[in-house]
């Protein structure tokens, strides 16, 4: 199968690999500036197969003048744009979310199915649900037993539940990037302090090395403190009931072309099985997971045009890093 979108300089081979069979649910696009399909993919082809070899032809009428003003600002830039465009299949609630840049005078896309969202949609509110009955629940216990300050970590740790929930919703709905070329240490800075903090609370013993950059990178910093968030979040959910010492270690470094930041954790690790399926909308191994973390973090760092990576050895913990490539001065 052709990849498209990914490219070389965007994601690693092996990535590339990964991400094909990950994101089953994507449609991916390769067309001249003027919306000729010249490329697609599996789920890009049922498109092409309906509705003939033009881009413009997937959308109705009244959305086709939008389709062509995205294929025009694309075609005029050359960072990652995103645009919700609803597609001409939309009455069977087929909207698309597009997401694209231009290289070598060819538009590439990729358009994620809203049955997806649909049926995320239908996740989130499920898992809103959970931590809301809990905080109700305890908040009423605390009222009767006058013991607010013993309910008070567990109600303050759902509410922080509901916010990843919510963020990573909204991360993967419409909200656009917003790039600041900058140092990649200042975002070690607030990275670190956002870690020591949650490691401090959650009684884990945190650590990190972090080396000087000169170089800028392109960085939405939300969005990858959001990252973070879920790297973390992971790490932590992972020491679960585990006896010695928990520790957490932040590792920001330079490299070749680009700045690479990690994160390791000493819990359990993963088994094959588990990494195999990283990163696959929804797979998650936990009864309260939603499965959403690492796709989202993946999907945030091919927008930097980054590479992500996951190691890990059973017994002995997991390190997340992604690289983020400097800008050329
Ligand atoms: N640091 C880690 N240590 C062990 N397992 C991990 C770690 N990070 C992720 N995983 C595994 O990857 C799965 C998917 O993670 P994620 O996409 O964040 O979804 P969720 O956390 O909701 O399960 C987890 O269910 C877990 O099995
Ligand atoms: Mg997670």
């Amino acid at each position: 199968m052709i990849t498209i979108i990914y490219h070389d300089s965007f994601l690693s081979v092996t990535e590339k690999d990964q991400f094909e069979e990950q994101l089953s649910l994507e449609m991916r696009f390769c067309l001249t500036p003027d919306g000729r399909v010249l490329e697609c993919n599996k789920n890009g082809q049922a498109l092409v197969n309906q509705f003939g070899t033009h881009f413009l032809n997937f959308f109705s009428d009244h959305v086709a003048m939008e389709a062509k003003t995205y294929l025009k600002t694309l075609s005029e830039s050359n960072d990652i744009v995103t645009a919700l465009l609803q597609d001409k299949v939309s009455n069977h609630d087929l909207g698309t979310l597009y997401n694209g840049f231009s290289k070598d005078g060819k538009i590439n896309l990729v358009g994620y199915r809203t049955q997806m969202m649909t049926r995320l949609s239908a996740e989130f509110a499920h898992e809103l649900r959970n931590p809301l009955t809990i905080i109700k629940g305890f908040l009423q216990l605390s009222e009767y037993t006058k013991e607010y300050e013993k309910y008070q970590p567990v109600i303050l740790s759902e509410i922080d539940r509901m916010y990843t929930i919510l963020e990573n919703y909204l991360t993967m709905s419409f909200r656009k990037c917003n790039y600041k070329e900058m140092n990649p240490d200042a975002l070690c800075k607030s990275i670190i302090s956002l870690l020591s903090a949650e490691c401090m609370v959650n009684k884990v013993n945190f650590d990190y090395d972090v080396t000087y950059s000169e170089n800028y990178c392109k960085i939405d910093v939300n969005k990858m403190k959001q990252v973070m968030i879920n790297l973390l979040r992971n790490a932590l959910e992972s020491f679960e009931g585990q006896v010695f010492e928990k520790k957490i270690f932040f590792r920001g470094s330079v490299e070749d072309k680009g700045y690479r930041f990690s994160l390791s954790d000493n819990g359990p690790g993963m088994d094959t099985d588990v990494l195999n399926n990283l990163g696959q909308p929804l797979f998650t191994t936990k009864s309260k997971g939603t499965g959403i973390g690492l796709s989202l973090c993946k999907k945030i760092i091919a927008e930097h045009r980054g590479t992500f990576c996951v190691s890990s050895i059973p017994h002995q913990g997991t390190t997340v890093s992604f690289f983020l490539p400097f800008v050329s001065p």
